[in-house]
C-alpha cells in the first residue's frame, strides 16, 4: 500500500474490540513520535501512555475515549516550545499535533484503529495524571482493533472540501 492509499484508508473510530494493542506496535507507535520533528528541534511535548484499566477509567472521566484499550495523552509546554519573534506566535500545540499525526499514522500502518481527540476536561486530565504547572494536554490519541467496518477510503470526494477549494497556486484565490 503507498503511504497516500494508507492515507486515505485512515478515519476516525469509535468503536473498538476488546482487543489490546500489542508491545511492538506501541513501541513502533512511540518510535513515530520520537522521530517526529518540533519548531527548532525545542521538543516541548511529553507523551502519557494509558492502558491499564485505571487509567483508561480516569481518562474516561474526561473525554469520550470510545472503549479504546490504548490511548495517549499528548501535552505540551508553551514555555519550551519556539516563539515566532515577529508576532509571538508560539508552537506548542503545532508541535504536539505533528507527533499526534506521526502516530496516528503509524497506527494505521500498523492495522489499528485510531481517534484524535480534542474534546476533553482538560482540568480533569491534569489533576488525575499529575500534569506539572505548564504542560498542556493537547491532544488524546485513542488507538485500537477497530470493531466496525472502515470507511471508505474513497470518501474524501464528498466529505472534503474540492482540492480546488483548498489549495490556490501562486496566490491566495478564494476558490469555490
Ligand atoms: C484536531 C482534531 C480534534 C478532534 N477531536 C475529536 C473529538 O474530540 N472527538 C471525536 O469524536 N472526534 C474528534 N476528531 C475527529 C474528527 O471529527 C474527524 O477526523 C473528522 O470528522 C474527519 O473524519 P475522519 O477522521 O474519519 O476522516 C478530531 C480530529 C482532529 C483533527
Amino acid at each position: 500500500m503507498s503511504f497516500l492509499e494508507m492515507v486515505k484508508s485512515r478515519c476516525s473510530v469509535r468503536g473498538y474490540t476488546g482487543r489490546k494493542v500489542e508491545p511492538e506496535k506501541l513501541e513502533k507507535i512511540l518510535s513515530a513520535a520520537h522521530a517526529a520533528p518540533t519548531a527548532a528541534n525545542l521538543q516541548p511535548v511529553r507523551l502519557i501512555v494509558v492502558q491499564e484499566q485505571e487509567g483508561l477509567d480516569k481518562l474516561g472521566t474526561a473525554a469520550n475515549i470510545y472503549g479504546a484499550p490504548l490511548a495517549i495523552i499528548v501535552c505540551s509546554r508553551p514555555a519550551r516550545a519556539w516563539t515566532r519573534p515577529l508576532d509571538g506566535k508560539n508552537t506548542s500545540d503545532i508541535d504536539a499535533s505533528i507527533l499526534t499525526d506521526h502516530m496516528m499514522l503509524e497506527a494505521t500502518e500498523l492495522g489499528l484503529g485510531t481517534l484524535w481527540i480534542c474534546h476533553f476536561k482538560p482540568d480533569i486530565i491534569r489533576r488525575e495524571f499529575a500534569l506539572p504547572q505548564g504542560l498542556e494536554p493537547v491532544n488524546i490519541l485513542a488507538v485500537g482493533y477497530a470493531s466496525g467496518a472502515p470507511a471508505s477510503p474513497d470518501r474524501h470526494s464528498t466529505q472534503r472540501i474540492p482540492i480546488a477549494s483548498l489549495v490556490s497556486f501562486e496566490m491566495y484565490s478564494p476558490g469555490e
